[in-house]
């Protein structure tokens, strides 16, 4: 079902302090924590080899985690290495230690072969640490397939639709397509698959207006990258004789279950830096409450009907290309595993 040998995003590296958390990523529980001590990022298995507890309900003492239930210490490495009121330690008291790195604000753990993990392979954001950008990072959790829930980056389409209200912009819309000139292409390199549409002179929504004080039609380029397992960076120019603005949007997800996701986003922007609209906590709100109120729920709602309709063949149209071209590129890795 998942794919093993790779890395997955866990955490914001905001989240990670020496109070542990619990996350269930591949159906596996894992906790996750920076030791106190020398401050190492450590994903253990989310269990005591003791009695199974949860160590995510235990304590960070040092560089090692305490079981909240019997006090079983377990360091870095998964090994147990202080049972109370005993002189020795089973050596099967161990559990798996996972590899684990941040990179740009997001952290990443390997679940397959440690021997096999390369940070260098983790997908790079470095416009995240840029110095002319500014970024906001959040986490959501969605009730749908981390597939469903990618798909709906790979259709930008939707956000003429979906989004109109918001950041969208109209083109698509019945009687309004004869002035929007669409142009889209879609390419595969060995690790990614690429995809570029250019709308022209197109109504912005009223949000993405107000970004860049836009009263005109604009031309609104979107560029996307995806690469494995779901790594979704977007890239957005929008400009005309007013204004050129640009932002990139990255969105990464990760299985919880076969029908959960965590859903890991970026949005980064190259305008209004020095305070006045749009800033930091503008773009937090308008955009986790756009991600929160229109697509997740649509997405979990696609996943309650793919279940209750017992996942029917879709029916692709032409803006589909991108999602078959990543579709097919995930097909065959899954040959090639
Ligand atoms: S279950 Fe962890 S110490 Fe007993
Ligand atoms: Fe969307």
């Amino acid at each position: 079902m998942f794919f093993e040998n790779i890395w997955y995003c866990v955490a914001l590296a905001s989240e990670i302090s020496s109070r542990p958390i619990g996350r269930v990523v591949c159906n596996r529980p894992i906790v996750l924590f920076q030791t106190a001590k020398s401050g190492t990022l450590v994903a253990l298995e989310d269990r005591c080899p003791h009695r199974q507890a949860p160590l995510s309900m235990g304590t960070v003492i040092g560089d090692e985690i305490m079981c909240g239930y019997h006090g079983w210490v377990m360091a870095a490495d998964g090994r147990c290495v202080h049972v109370p009121h005993q002189e020795t330690v089973s050596r099967n008291a161990r559990i798996e230690s996972y590899p684990v790195a941040a990179r740009e604000g997001f952290v990443w753990t390997w679940l397959g072969d440690p021997s096999r993990a390369d940070p260098a392979e983790i997908p790079e954001m470095p416009w995240l640490v840029a110095d002319d950008r500014s970024s906001i990072l959040s986490r959501f959790h969605a009730r749908a397939n981390d597939q469903l829930m990618a798909d709906n980056l790979l259709d930008v389409s939707h956000a003429d639709f979906l989004h109109a209200g918001s950041f969208g912009s109209r083109a698509g819309q019945r009687g309004e397509t004869d002035t929007v000139r669409q142009e889209m292409e879609t390419w595969t390199k060995p690790g990614s698959v690429h995809s570029r549409r250019v709308l022209k002179n197109v109504a912005l929504g009223p949000m993405a207006a107000a970004w860049g004080g836009f009263t005109e039609p604009v031309t609104r380029t979107t560029s996307q990258n995806w690469r494995p397992t779901n790594t979704i960076n977007i890239e957005l120019a929008m400009e005309n004789r007013e204004n050129r603005i640009l932002i990139n949007h990255d969105h990464i997800m990760t299985p919880e279950t076969e029908t959960s996701s965590h859903y890991f986003f970026a949005f980064t922007r190259d305008f209004v830096l020095d305070g006045g609209y749009p800033n930091d906590e503008d773009m937090r709100r308008e955009q986790e409450t756009t991600i929160r109120t229109e697509d997740i729920p649509m997405v979990e709602a696609q996943q309650r009907n793919r279940i209750a309709f017992g996942d029917p063949l879709d029916v692709p149209g032409q803006a589909d290309k991108f999602l078959i071209a990543v579709h097919r590129r995930i097909a065959e890795m899954r040959g090639e595993r």
